[in-house]
């Protein structure tokens, strides 16, 4: 099968999407009989703050950063049940799946998406006013219910952030895999080989493992300079993993 078949992309359902009962509405939108895409992973992920901000990390500068973050952690929709906190997130996998499923999704704005793209998955969210104590309005919240990879290049790294290997069949995976033989331990944003109390088993040996992930965990175990941060690795082996942030 040609390399274009595999290209993958992340897509994930946001926490107002599950909250306004269209999950099937968008899973319908992307079927494989309309998209001639398939999917290649799925997992119900309380999202750690963490993860949101390692996922949108290229906004954290940005002025509406903090109700983003508050926004796909489930804050903003499910403030007093901590236990709907979540998304769904997805890898779909077939020829142009990036481009195909931005498409399907429309503008980020979902007035935008509306006025210029009726039909589109987004035309179905709202724009939400932030308000200060006063009641003041100091920014806005776009609630456009779904996520989707912008380009081959922050799929892999989007799916690589919510994906272990083995949360994806052996033949569908689209990146290169190793198998791991160390412990490695983390504690307090630290990276150790050695178990301490408290710290937590981010890989075990006979893990099977994103060989990048791998690559980046021995790098900054040396203390050297590698392609991504510990938290960018620690953040998807701590998925579901406790109830806090
Ligand atoms: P995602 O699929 O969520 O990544 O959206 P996108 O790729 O269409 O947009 P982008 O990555 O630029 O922005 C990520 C998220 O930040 C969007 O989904 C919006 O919720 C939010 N966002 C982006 N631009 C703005 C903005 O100008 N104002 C506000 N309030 N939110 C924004
Ligand atoms: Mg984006």
């Amino acid at each position: 099968m040609h390399k274009e078949a595999f290209e993958q992309t992340l897509v994930l359902i946001k926490p107002d999407a599950l909250k306004n009962s269209l999950t099937g509405y968008v899973l319908s939108q992307l079927s494989e009989f309309h998209t001639n895409l398939r999917f290649a992973g799925t997992k119900i992920v309380h999202v750690s703050r963490m993860l949101a901000e390692e996922h949108y990390a290229e906004h954290r500068s940005k002025v509406f950063y903090p109700s983003l973050i508050d926004f796909i952690m489930g804050f903003a929709h499910y403030p007093d049940e901590p236990w709907k906190r979540r998304v769904i997130a997805f890898v779909y996998q077939g020829p142009e799946a990036v481009k195909k499923i931005r498409d399907i999704c429309g503008p980020t704005n979902p007035h935008i998406a509306r006025e210029q793209r009726p039909g589109c998955i987004r035309a179905l969210g709202t724009i939400v006013p932030l308000k200060d104590a006063s009641g003041k309005v100091i920014g806005e919240r776009m609630d456009n219910l779904i996520h989707a990879s912008a380009t081959n290049s922050d799929a892999e790294r989007e799916i690589k952030l919510w994906f272990n290997p083995v949360d994806i069949p052996p033949s569908m995976r689209s990146y290169p895999t190793e198998i791991n033989n160390d412990h490695f331990y983390f504690k307090d944003g630290k990276l150790s080989l050695t178990h301490a109390p408290d710290s937590i088993c981010l890989l075990a040996p006979g893990d099977v493992v994103w060989k990048s992930d791998l690559e980046a965990l021995r790098l900054l175990y040396k203390g050297q300079p590698s392609p991504c941060s510990l938290e960018t690795v620690a953040a998807k082996y701590l998925v579901n993993y406790s109830q806090e942030d």
